[in-house]
């Protein structure tokens, strides 16, 4: 067999993927391999699964079907699974779909170019995820061996197609060892581990030099963030104070909080630092003491709701997102009604709402009925969504009049929509002088106004005119002029 030499990389799921993503095409890339934007073209194709919800899970069963037929064509087609599905349930996976001939957890992802040798030579399936003992006994170990390796590629690390040069990822902490009742991550990512603050540091200023603006920190408790160097301890706000520092980064934000151990520091930080942005991910999940009990999230409806009001006295720009899941196990209209009552009271900027979606393995999955109808969930879900549509659009309308600091990100949705109807007409597309742009402010509002190209890549003031609940609509303020340099690639 010709040794393959281009591949396809299809990312599903969340932020953290994307960097896994972005990892693994950059180790990639140095082993000699080709990145190709389309399946057709490419020796291998990967697909970088998410487990957390069954429906995630269903996507990438259809991808593995259409790669079947794709595979039935080109029997040489290289077919890989890897991130969270692969180390859940490697052997369902190859039971449904026997074309399978990689398969790598999230955890091993450096493996992957000495598993596609071994499929080159002629072995496959190849797996390779991380045992039950090697999570358990040896957490530090995993991660200093196997993934810094990985890590040291992120010299070579370009943004994946669709993802922009100005706003990069930087991962501080892998898994997670909160547990909740219906969450699959503990076991797909197995135990939290924070990385060393001077990488961090480090891997901030390669993507600074090469045009990021905006660096956002993953991790799944992103607040609990500690390591010790040297008898120190190095929290988050330490870690964002450090990452202030470094020139180029314009703005950092962190995904995401768990609300239990929430330190007002992380609040003082956003005052002092002027480039940590007012904004804040923090799932409640529900707005029943009850069911955040048997959901294991350890803090109350109360202490949820008190921490928001801190948030907001101490930073009064800040911006509030949160995540919520409708129909868990036992849950009766009376705490729903409670979610709605908490989602009221906070005034989110935005949420999002997911139907509980049973997951294998996890102890609500093996202790409690999921026993809310599928129809009620769906009710519920649109509810709380349409509850939560009137909110944003009553509070983006208080946008109205204001000036708010924008960071361009390129063309709005419409004017590349436009833009593509132009090219299918045959027309030579040329942009004129002034166009849609769009943009997000501090506080992660989306914001489209109409300037010119070259604003892309800049922090500039704009004044807005008109609000929906999803958008705000502005127009460039010329009294505001924030930032210094201008990217010349926002967009790979
Ligand atoms: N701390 C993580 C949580 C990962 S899962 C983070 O946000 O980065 C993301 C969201 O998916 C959770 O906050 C939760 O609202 C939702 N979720 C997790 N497991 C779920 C399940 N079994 N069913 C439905 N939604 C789920
Ligand atoms: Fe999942 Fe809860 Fe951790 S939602 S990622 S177990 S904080």
């Amino acid at each position: 067999m010709l040794t393959p030499k281009t591949f396809y990389l299809d990312t599903m799921g969340c932020q953290m993927n994307v960097l896994d993503s972005e990892l693994v095409s950059g180790m990639l890339c140095s082993c000699g391999y080709e990145a190709v934007r389309d399946i057709q073209s490419a020796d291998i194709v990967l697909v970088n699964t998410c487990s957390v919800r069954d429906h995630a899970e269903e996507k990438a069963y259809s991808r593995l079907g259409q790669l079947k037929s794709i595979k039935s064509r080109r029997p040489r087609l290289i077919v890989g699974v890897i991130g969270c599905m692969a180390q859940r349930d490697p052997k369902g996976i190859l039971a449904k779909a026997d074309h399978v001939d990689l398969l790598c957890g999230p955890s091993q992802l450096d493996h992957i170019p000495a598993m596609l040798d071994e499929v080159a030579a002629g072995r496959s399936p190849v797996i390779s995820v991380s045992s039950e003992q090697s999570r358990l006994l040896d957490p530090a170990r995993r991660s200093l061996e196997a993934l810094d390796s990985l890590e040291e590629l992120d010299r070579s690390r370009i943004p994946l197609p669709g993802q922009s040069v100005l706003q990069r990822y930087v991962r501080v902490q892998r898994g997670c060892d909160q547990f909740c009742t219906f969450c699959v991550v503990p076991f797909t990512r197995g135990p939290e581990r924070s990385r060393d603050p001077r990488r961090i540091v480090e891997e901030a200023k390669i993507l600074a030099d090469r045009g990021a603006k905006e660096i956002t920190l993953l991790g799944q408790t992103v607040n609990s963030y500690s390591y010790l160097e040297m008898g120190r301890r190095t929290g988050l706000a330490d870690l964002l104070a450090r990452i202030n520092d470094v020139s180029g980064v314009e703005r950092i934000r962190f995904v995401t909080s768990y609300p239990g151990d929430f330190s007002d520091n992380l609040f003082y930080a956003m005052c002092d630092l002027p480039k940590v942005c007012e904004y804040l991910h923090i799932p409640a999940q529900s707005g029943s003491n009850e069911v955040l009990k048997r959901m294991r999230r350890d803090y109350s409806v109360e202490s949820y709701i008190d921490l928001m009001h801190r948030a907001r006295e101490i930073v009064p720009e800040i911006q509030l997102a949160g995540d919520f899941i409708v129909g868990f196990c036992g849950e009766i209209e009376d705490d729903f009604e409670r979610t709605v009552a908490l989602v009221e009271t906070v005034r989110y900027k935005n949420i999002f709402c997911f139907k509980y979606s049973p997951r294998p393995g996890t102890a609500a999955d093996r202790h409690q009925a999921d026993d809310v109808p599928t129809a009620v969930k769906r009710r519920r879900n649109s509810q709380l969504l349409k509850v939560q549509e009137q909110i944003a659009a009553r509070e983006n309308q208080r946008m109205i009049g204001r000036s708010v600091e924008v960071l361009v990100e390129g063309y709005s949705k419409a004017a590349v929509k436009a833009q593509q109807a132009e090219q299918s007409r045959g027309h030579e597309v040329g942009w004129r002088r002034s166009d849609q742009l769009v943009g997000r402010t501090r506080g992660d509002h989306i914001v489209v106004f109409n300037g010119d190209r070259s604003l892309i890549g800049r922090l500039i003031g704009v004044r807005v005119v008109s609000a929906t609940a999803l958008t705000l609509h502005a127009v460039p303020d010329a009294a505001i002029e924030h930032g210094t340099t201008a990217a010349s690639t926002p967009q790979r």
